[in-house]
């Protein structure tokens, strides 16, 4: 098992570990037993992780003495809304939760994202264990502590900073993960590679293949990587005043097209297109050579991943979308750009001719 250390000990929120297996649950069992105890354990999941790994984890508790219940909600993006979030706050007191209550999230980006969300504001606070069933949320979502919910308005537009208490991420799950939710995974790793670590990039280009089948040396070494460059950048910025900006890259183009599409287009296939956008627009504003983008291009192609936007989707309705980004300051969208790969920087003064011309470009 490989562990990583996330140290905040001299910001608010206190340091966790990052541990990282394969077919490691009992082992996860007895570390919580060991090292989180609590007096009661909620598994929030969603019903499709419920039905494959819920019952079966809330057996592995049990069995070593841990009082533990499972509380399910239905999967997908559609889920991530305050009905959720009052919901499960309600089944917690039925089940006569309080503070001596840990909040385990067992599941992908939506299930860490509302239950990290719960544990922040139930009865003010209660811990919250991070164990990623998806590959989008070993590699991203359940590390770093952003929590939240949709509005109609757009994604995560409720939410807090609050940290896990720890994180679990056993690669045994990703095997029952549809392809699709895995190029999902996929495309937060290839940013990793694009904005921090260029020899990851080319390893990704080289391995390709043995990756999307599964191999686990290549998949234990991409997940644990990917989990040290975004631990290294929430130490330094853990609530986004700066650095932290640079893992939205892809994410501002990739957002207002997954709302847009009411999700029909996924979060990974957002941040797909988002990145081949920046990087677009990299090169139109004179920053990025033309072979760095052909590259980035050609990887999210290899992935699965998609790189046309649809002709339905109107160009003015995306911009307009743009700028209910909540990462927005006033009327101005920052924007990720490149100067090279493994050299991002933030832009805020990207003309609406020139995002608007790389949308028409990329439609099919
Ligand atoms: N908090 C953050 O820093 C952060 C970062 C990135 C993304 N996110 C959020 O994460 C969400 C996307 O996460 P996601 O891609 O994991 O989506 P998801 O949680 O909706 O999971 C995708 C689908 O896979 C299923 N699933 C989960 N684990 C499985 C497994 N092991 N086997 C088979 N099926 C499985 C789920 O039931 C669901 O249907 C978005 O809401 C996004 O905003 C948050």
């Amino acid at each position: 098992m490989r562990t990583i250390k996330v140290n905040l000990d001299r910001k608010c929120s206190s340091s966790y570990e990052i541990r990282i297996g394969n077919d490691i649950l009992d082992r996860i069992a007895l570390l919580i037993a060991k090292n989180h105890k609590a007096e009661r354990y909620a598994v929030v999941t969603d019903d499709y992780v419920g039905a494959l790994y819920g019952k079966k984890f809330i057996d592995v508790l049990k069995d070593i003495g841990l009082d533990a219940f499972m509380i399910e909600f239905p999967s997908g993006e559609a889920s991530k809304s305050m009905k959720t979030v009052l919901d499960i706050a309600g089944r917690l007191m039925d089940n006569r939760a309080d503070r001596g209550t840990c909040l385990i999230a067992l599941g992908g980006g939506v299930v860490g994202d509302i239950a990290g969300f719960v544990a922040s504001i139930f009865m003010r606070g209660v811990p919250c264990i991070q164990i990623p069933t998806t590959l989008v949320a070993q590699v991203d979502s359940s590390i770093g502590g952003k929590t939240g919910v949709d509005l109609s308005h757009g994604k995560n537009l409720l939410g807090t900073f609050y940290q896990p208490t720890a994180v679990f991420a056993d690669l045994h799950f990703l095997k029952t993960l549809p392809e699709k939710e895995f190029n999902n995974g996929l495309a937060e790793i290839i940013k990793y590679g694009i904005i921090d670590d260029e020899k990851m990039f080319c390893s990704l280009e080289d391995n390709m293949e043995a990756i999307k089948s599964g191999d686990p040396k290549l998949l234990l070494s991409m997940v644990a990587g990917c989990c040290q460059i975004k631990k290294s950048v929430v130490e330094i910025d853990e609530k986004e005043h700066g650095l932290r900006r640079i893992l939205n890259y892809g994410h501002t183009l990739g957002h207002a097209l997954e709302t847009i599409s009411k999700y029909k287009i996924t979060h990974g296939e957002g941040v797909a297109l988002g990145m081949i956008a920046a990087a677009r627009i990299s090169e139109k504003t004179g920053y990025l050579e033309k072979e760095a983008r052909e590259r980035i291009e050609a990887l999210i192609a290899q992935a699965g991943l998609p790189v046309k936007i649809s002709r339905s989707m109107d160009g003015e309705k995306i911009i307009t979308q743009l700028k209910m980004d909540k990462k927005k300051k006033g009327n101005v969208v920052h924007f990720v750009l490149l100067k090279k790969i493994g050299l991002p920087f933030i832009n805020g003064h990207v003309e609406n001719g020139v995002i608007a011309g790389v949308i028409e470009e990329m439609k099919k």
